[in-house]
């Protein structure tokens, strides 16, 4: 049995007082649920503050990227086990915007999770197609080349603090969500693929996680595909409620 997770994912929003604000709003609002494990991603400088917050509770933290030096002369970075340091289980590693806006590769997505994986982290590992490659018949192709090129050269052993999310770029922030089927089969193939690479009983163990303009309403839906087991949430976990909602899904 795979433990759904829900994440949010805040992006570059909310300073401190808004963070504490909207973490403290959401602690309420989960606290029965049980069954799934919940996980907020705020930004880097407001990591400390909501995991004071959440200290105690069944909401986990993540940072929303990494390097993959642990130290050294590298300006402006912030390394994996900094990100422990300051209380993150997780980390979003891959995310579609690091790819489209700051030159995220599958080389460098697979430098990080090594890195993150080798700080004792739960990585959060984000692929998915553009909406040009869905068009040209490609998604397939681009999923198994990212999903080989971010997995490369990470043993079975480690394959249990993977967590796959598949984003459709197209369906990030667009309001326009994938549906059920497509998702499905996109997560399907996905764990196919696992099993290809690390055999079955893996695959049947990872969970991977479905991004993109996911809210309350379309939420069930999405989690009642055999294949589906958690979602990765922009912008409805910017409110309590709505985020919420959909980490209560099963009520
Ligand atoms: P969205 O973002 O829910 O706002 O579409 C999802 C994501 O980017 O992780």
């Amino acid at each position: 049995m795979r433990t759904p997770v829900i994440a949010g994912n805040w992006k570059l929003y909310k300073k401190s007082a808004e963070a504490v604000n909207l973490v403290s709003e959401l602690i309420p609002l989960v606290k029965q649920t049980t069954g799934v494990e919940i996980i907020v991603a705020p930004v880097f400088t407001v990591l400390g503050k909501v995991r004071d917050v959440i200290a105690g509770t069944n909401v986990m933290l993540a940072a929303q990227d990494c390097f993959w030096e642990e130290e050294g002369a590298y300006t402006g970075e912030v390394s994996p086990g900094m990100l422990c340091d300051t209380g993150c289980s997780h980390v979003i590693i891959g995310h579609s915007e690091r790819r489209q806006y700051f030159g995220e590769t599958d080389t460098t997505v697979n430098r990080k999770i090594k890195a993150a994986l080798a700080a004792g982290l739960t990585v959060l590992f984000c692929i998915g197609e553009t909406l040009a490659e869905r068009e040209s018949g490609n998604t397939f192709k681009v999923l198994d080349s990212q999903v080989c090129g971010g997995l490369g050269d990470i043993p079975m052993a480690e394959l249990s603090k993977i967590i796959i999310a598949y984003e459709p770029v197209w369906a990030i922030g667009t309001g326009k969500t994938a549906t059920n089927e497509q998702a499905q089969e996109a997560h399907a193939h996905i764990r196919a693929l696992i099993a290809r690479l690390y055999g079955r009983d893996e695959a049947e163990a990872i969970r991977i996680l479905y991004g993109g303009s996911v809210k309350p309403e379309n939420i069930k839906g999405l989690m009642a595909q055999p294949d589906i087991d958690g979602a990765l949430v922009g912008g409805a976990s910017l409110n309590a409620p709505s985020f919420a909602a959909i980490a209560n899904y099963k009520l």
